[in-house]
């Protein structure tokens, strides 16, 4: 019998026993063990914005898996001609005649359902507007691999925009139960939604000030300031931001022990001083090459 069709277009589209075993079955990739197959099969990767990690971090997957993956900025298909172009639903269709999953990077999460519902693939989220769960897969992977396998007596802090990450990092708190305290300046908070849930699951808490969302973190996260998509508003954004940097002194009132992430691309100066990102607490790097080894595990859960 086939198996059913799944997809990742977020955190909650798979349970925590599962999130559990996927990475636990990163870190196996991550140590060299053997691992399945994707011989003969394909990934296609649709983008309708830049990317570094994502893109890289797909295709080596796929390529150390013994499968292929194709590049297709959305730009370069019929899909990046607006009204003389070919609509997400028709492009689903096509493309699982060929393909055996894809991958998607867009700004609606809208776009990413509307391919799902009409693919006959399993369809992967690298990143909407709203939630960017890949780059959790290897968050949470680097957390675990500091601090172990029960996530749920940590305490995390985001500090920043309320925004794709800060989201993802809020369903995962709802789903593994640590604690989490974010600090947003006001008209920029997380959505609403996705935020009442988590806080009906574990200890949400959503303030303005960042020494409180700081205070006895195991981990402290932030993000550019201004998303892809929202580049015009960057001189808005750094008034409205100045006071969420992530310095020493924040990381100060912090545990000794607290790491540093941030999903990258940072800005220096920004978001970050160059002492956090570059210093002995940041694993930012790590953090980076974890995309590969979840992604990995993900690719063989969905498409093997
Ligand atoms: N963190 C992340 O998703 O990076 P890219 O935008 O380079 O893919
Ligand atoms: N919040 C950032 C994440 C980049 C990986 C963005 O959406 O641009």
């Amino acid at each position: 019998m086939q198996k059913p069709i799944r997809h990742f277009l977020s955190l909650r589209d798979v349970s925590r026993q599962e999130l559990e075993a996927l990475l636990e079955a990163a870190l196996e990739l991550k140590r060299g063990e053997p691992a399945g197959s994707l011989a003969g099969k394909t990934l296609g990767m649709i983008f309708r914005k830049p990317s570094t990690r994502t893109r890289v971090s797909f295709e080596t997957g796929m390529f150390q898996l013994a499968g292929h993956a194709i590049f297709l900025p959305a730009d370069g298909t019929h899909l990046g001609r607006g009204e003389h172009g070919e609509s997400l639903a028709d492009t689903a269709r096509v493309l699982s005649r060929y393909v055996d999953g894809l991958m998607i990077r867009t700004f609606a999460q809208s776009e990413v359902e509307e391919l799902a519902r009409h693919a006959s693939v399993p369809v992967i989220n690298g990143l909407t507007d709203l939630l960017h769960p890949c780059q959790l897969l290897a968050d949470l992977l680097t957390v675990r691999e500091e601090f172990g396998p029960d996530l749920s007596g940590l305490s995390i802090a985001w500090i920043g925009d309320g925004n794709n990450m800060a989201n993802s990092w809020i369903n995962a708190a709802g789903m593994f139960g640590f604690e989490l305290n974010l600090a947003v300046p006001k008209g920029y908070d997380p959505d609403p939604e996705i935020l009442a849930r988590a806080q009906s699951e574990s200890r949400v808490r959503l303030s303005r000030d960042p020494s409180e969302a700081v205070a006895g973190a195991h981990v402290v996260c932030t993000d550019t300031w201004a998303s892809m998509g929202q580049e015009k508003d960057s001189a808005d954004r750094a008034r409205a931001f100045g006071a969420y940097q992530v310095t020493e002194s924040l990381m100060e009132g912090a545990r000794a022990q607290a790491i540093f992430l941030h999903c990258l691309p940072a800005h220096r100066g920004a978001e970050v001083t160059t002492e956090v990102i570059d210093g002995a607490s940041s694993r930012v790097f790590d953090e980076a090459e974890n995309r590969l080894h979840a992604q990995k595990a993900l690719l063989l859960q969905l498409m093997a």
